[in-house]
């Protein structure tokens, strides 16, 4: 089946280089020149892992081709993906839908025959709609349908996400559609993955409701740990004894800084939007962005506490920048207001970061960069673990100690246990694990 994929970011490029390697022919288009010149000299423009050599092995077998030109990429398409950017709007934190509907209006003007425009964009409900009533508005040709098919990747495990998804959901209006997203996604019911077929107004909703309810499960989760803390009890067991529960379900529940990348943040609020819009109280969506931005805040406050309440001078070494590991993005990552925070408190920051550093750099003011996470220990009062890159996972903490001028270790993802930190001459201060 020919695709034409409109948009190379990170959904757009993964799907698209997925599903040419499950045969399909795909024609990846951007407007941004520089990128798809980038990408014809396998040059990616995310740091994903895996996504290079997937590329070119596709791009090698004639399967996946990258270009400016929209009208190349539809020649033949029996499906076109829009998977551009909706990033929070400027005032009012609803999805800006400007690209999405740049696209369509492109589309509008090239389109020849039927074929399905699928958004994988997440996109408001109801927008599925629009795009319909302005391609109809735009005189497009009869058998053009429009269908939602929203992608559940995350940064980091995308291509594995892609391949192994829990579910495939498809909303559409139309048989024909249902049966192009079907044969599309074919080669995935070899690996099990449930197709769900849902109304187009479902299926957009749908991916706002799975966001937001896995940043309820983090926000509890990490409001359980500010309590362990102050009884004296233990967030990762609790975690372990609420998770075991099948309807609980063990994922999601890691306390930490607060949950933070390009979907979370956004989505939250493009969802209260929409129910503002409605008339329709969220009220637990609602509570969960306060309790996420609060905590984000509160946890250079933590660091400053740990330091006896006074940061002025102290040099402190920060582990990790990006919003989770294996990603170079930068997207409200907790170390933000981290940083921002012990600045603002009087202290020096040195930080390191395996990938990240420059997408970071940009953001931040009079921040060190270090070259290790050792380098960045090195005359530190204290070091704050701040992402669960898997090169901090084994850190010689005996190593760690001799290079630092105070003691403390300050482990905001949990990876390490008190007693090693103990036995290091370290002082520990984890998430929830009794009182610090
Ligand atoms: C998320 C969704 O998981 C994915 O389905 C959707 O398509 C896009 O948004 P992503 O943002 O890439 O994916 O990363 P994810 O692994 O979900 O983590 C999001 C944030 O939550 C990170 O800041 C992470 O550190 C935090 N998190 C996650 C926790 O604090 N605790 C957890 O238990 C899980």
């Amino acid at each position: 089946m020919r695709i034409a994929m409109i948009g190379t970011g990170y959904v757009g490029l993964v799907s698209g280089t997925c599903l040419a390697d499950f045969g399909h022919h795909v024609t990846c288009v951007d407007k941004d020149q520089g990128k798809i010149e980038g990408l014809l000299a396998s040059r990616m423009p995310i740091w994903e892992p895996g996504l290079e050599a997937l590329v070119k092995s596709n791009v090698d077998r004639g399967r996946l081709e990258f270009t400016t030109d929209l009208s190349k990429a539809l020649k033949g398409a029996e499906a076109v993906f829009i998977a551009v950017g909706t990033p929070s709007r400027r005032g009012d934190g609803h999805a800006d839908l400007s690209y999405v509907f740049a696209a369509v209006e492109e589309l509008a003007g090239l389109l020849e025959g039927p074929l399905v425009i699928v958004t994988k964009s997440t996109v408001p409900v109801g927008t599925g709609d629009k795009i319909a009533d302005l391609l109809k508005e735009k005189g497009a040709p009869e058998g053009v349908s429009v269908a939602s098919n929203p992608e559940f990747l995350r940064e980091g495990a995308a291509i594995a996400d892609f391949k192994h998804p829990d579910r495939i959901l498809v909303g559409a209006e139309d048989d024909k559609a249902r049966a192009i997203l079907a044969e599309i996604y074919r080669p995935l019911f070899l690996n099990r993955a449930p197709m769900l077929f849902t109304s187009r107004r479902t299926a957009e909703l749908t991916k706002y409701a799975a966001n937001a309810f896995l940043a309820t499960k983090i926000s509890f989760i990490n409001e359980m740990a500010d309590l362990c803390e102050a009884v004296g009890a233990d967030v990762q067991d609790l975690a372990r004894g609420i998770g075991l529960d099948n309807r609980i379900g063990a994922k999601f529940l890691h306390a930490g800084p607060g949950y933070g990348g390009s979907c979370f943040p956004k989505d939250t609020l493009a969802l209260l939007r929409t129910a503002d819009e409605s008339g329709v109280k969220q009220r637990i969506v609602s509570t969960v962005v306060d309790v996420n931005d609060r905590r984000k805040k509160a946890m250079a406050d933590r660091v400053v506490a740990a330091l006896g309440g006074d940061a002025r001078g102290k040099r402190i070494g920060v582990l990790g920048l990006t919003f989770k590991p294996n990603t170079d993005d930068m997207r409200d990552a907790p170390s933000i207001p981290l940083i921002e925070g012990l600045q603002a408190a009087g202290a020096e920051v040195v930080a390191f970061d395996p990938v990240g550093r420059e997408q970071a750099e940009p953001l931040f003011k009079n921040v060190e960069y270090a070259s290790s996470a050792e380098g960045a220990a090195e005359g530190a009062d204290a070091v704050v673990i701040v992402t669960e890159w898997d090169e901090f996972r084994a850190l010689d903490l005996n190593d760690l100690a001799s290079r630092m001028r105070g003691k403390l270790l300050i482990d905001l993802r949990n990876i390490y246990h008190r007693d090693e930190a103990d036995e290091a001459g370290l002082v520990y201060h984890g998430i929830g694990r009794g009182k610090p």
